[in-house]
């Protein structure tokens, strides 16, 4: 029988030489050695491994990994029965794998993200069929009743926006994708419309049938052109297989969609600036209201939500509402995929139910620092998160929970910092971000920004450090109260935790005049 060997084509995977590793695979295939197949997968998010060579047996698959070119010749000659140094066992038998709760990431690395007959083989399109017999407003209590909420940072429920759209009336209605990703050590996203891109098509011809929405564009990050290019052949096979166009699935209801480029702003991530320049503008901040549901794309009603929500929506309404509302905790309900990067030994992603620690993260999945030195802080939420010292690492993943202690979950992404962080300099470094990024529509943030990453560069040098402290809490103050955007309302957020959790940083001194000769 012929054998399925898999090696991602997942953009962490290439950087770690995936493609020549699929080379000298498809090279041992035609010299007639191997009765095999080459499948070109996602990753399974187990980065530290990549690239990750399975081989599929009548047990599972087995792993091997990090593989070079260099390795496949023997790891094949081997096979999966023999021993090889850089053997894994099954794959979904490795902890960090096995321990996790996979609902939206469920395929992601399982198939071949371009085979819609895989897709459907595991799990796909039952959740459109479903909805396709469904009114939209029993979509949207589907959606509502699970109590999803956006991924894209702000946790706002999926279902009472998906309402406000269902309760326009137009002539036009848009949903729209965002896959801006911008926070850093986020890559959920891109992983998806590289590895399960037909999960994204999926989740947004339900939005459009829940909504009364014919049209839908996914804008993705300019620094992914993998997924984009994926993302474009995913929507051609769609278009062509009747997943997307005039019958959906052979219906009578009509849905399509393109994929666009971003602009490469972090503020395009915003949703009126995406919006912006989804219609062809520079990225800037539109006044709300009106809200995007209500005068969004082209000033029609629009659902704007983040590639994890939408992408969520197929196992919801495959599964039900209840399946998913089991998970999680509070009013944080379903699973998160965080995606663990910075100073860590084994970085990844890892989809659990809310309510999991920072300590389970860092240390049970992460296996500490990437060093060997001690943790000292982890930001949560991008840049724009909380700077938390380790006393804060028993705080459950939730909302409400992080929110009470001044941080934010965000889209999941935790970068590690081992003890030779300065968190002065990541303080100035969030001023700095903000200047950078800001759109220039609002004083505080225009100016701020400025202001406070030279008020930081001054206490740093050791002038006046008490009363230049005062300055910096005075600027958080008025960004956080008179922004028009969460990018200058939330700059004062790693600022004020690092001044909070690391006084010790910011306890500088002046230089000593050097010594005359
Ligand atoms: C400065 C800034 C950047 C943002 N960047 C992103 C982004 O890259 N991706 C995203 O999904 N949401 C981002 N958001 C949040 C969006 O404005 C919006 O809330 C989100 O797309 C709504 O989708 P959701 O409800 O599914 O989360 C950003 C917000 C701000 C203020
Ligand atoms: S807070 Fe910054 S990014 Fe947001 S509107 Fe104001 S200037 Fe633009």
């Amino acid at each position: 029988m012929t054998m399925r060997i898999y090696v991602p084509s997942d953009s962490a995977a290439l950087s770690m030489g995936a493609d020549a590793v699929a080379h000298a695979v498809s090279a041992e295939i035609k010299s007639g050695k191997l009765d095999a197949k080459l499948v070109r997968n996602g990753s399974r998010g187990l980065l530290w491994l990549e690239p990750l060579l399975e081989i599929e047996t009548p047990q599972g698959r087995i792993g091997y990994g990090p593989v070079k070119p260099s390795d496949v010749k023997a790891i094949l000659a081997a096979g999966p029965a023999g021993e090889h140094p850089l053997t894994l066992g099954l794959v979904e038998a490795i902890p960090y794998l096995a321990n996790q709760q996979r609902l939206t990431f469920a395929r992601c690395g399982i198939t071949d993200p371009l085979s819609l007959e895989d897709y459907e083989a595991h799990g796909g399109l039952k959740g459109l069929r479903r909805a396709l017999d469904m009114a939209p407003a029993d979509i949207v209590k589907e959606v509502t009743d699970s109590g999803l909420r956006g991924r894209g940072g702000a946790g706002f429920p999926t279902g009472i926006k998906w309402k406000t759209v269902l309760g326009c009336e137009a002539d036009q209605k848009y949903i729209v994708c965002n896959a801006d990703e911008g926070d850093s050590g986020t890559f959920s996203d891109r992983m998806i419309m590289e590895g399960d891109p037909f999960a994204l098509i999926e989740g947004m011809a339900i939005a459009g049938l829940a909504v009364g929405a014919t049209r839908g564009y996914v804008y993705i990050r300019s620094e992914y052109p993998h997924a984009f290019a994926q993302m474009i052949r995913a929507i051609e096979i769609a278009r062509a297989k009747n997943l997307l166009g005039v019958t959906v699935l052979g219906s009578n209801r009509i849905f399509d969609m393109e994929a666009r480029l971003g602009a490469g702003a972090y503020i395009c991530g915003e949703e009126t600036s995406l919006l912006e320049s989804l219609e062809g503008r520079r990225g800037q901040i539109r006044f709300k209201p009106p809200l995007p549901a209500i005068e969004g794309l082209f000033g029609k009603p629009t659902v704007v939500n983040n590639l994890i929500s939408l992408a969520t929506v197929p196992v919801i309404l495959a599964e039900g509402a209840n399946h998913y509302k089991d998970f999680g905790m509070g009013r944080s309900r379903g699973t998160m995929p965080i995606q663990l990067g910075g100073n860590i030994k084994r970085g990844g992603l890892i989809e659990r139910a809310f309510g999991l620690t920072l300590r389970e993260l860092i240390y049970d999945y992460g296996g500490g620092t990437y060093s060997g030195r001690p943790v000292r802080a982890v930001q949560v939420g991008g840049p724009l998160g909380a700077y938390w010292p380790e006393h804060l690492f028993d705080v459950p993943l939730d909302y409400e929970a992080f929110a009470a202690k001044g941080g934010m979950v965000g889209h999941g992404g935790i970068v590690v910092f081992d003890d030779s962080v300065d968190l002065a300099k990541q303080a100035r470094f969030a001023f700095h971000f903000c200047a950078i990024e800001s759109c220039g529509k609002c004083t505080p943030c225009r100016i701020g920004s400025t202001r406070g990453a030279e008020t930081i560069d001054k206490i740093m040098r050791g002038e006046r450090v008490v009363q230049n402290i005062d300055v910096v809490k005075d600027l958080c103050e008025t960004m956080r109260d008179g922004s028009l955007c969460a990018l200058g309302g939330l700059t004062p957020m790693p600022v004020m935790s690092a001044m909070e959790h690391f006084p010790e940083d910011f306890d500088r001194k002046p230089a000593l005049p050097a010594a005359a000769e």
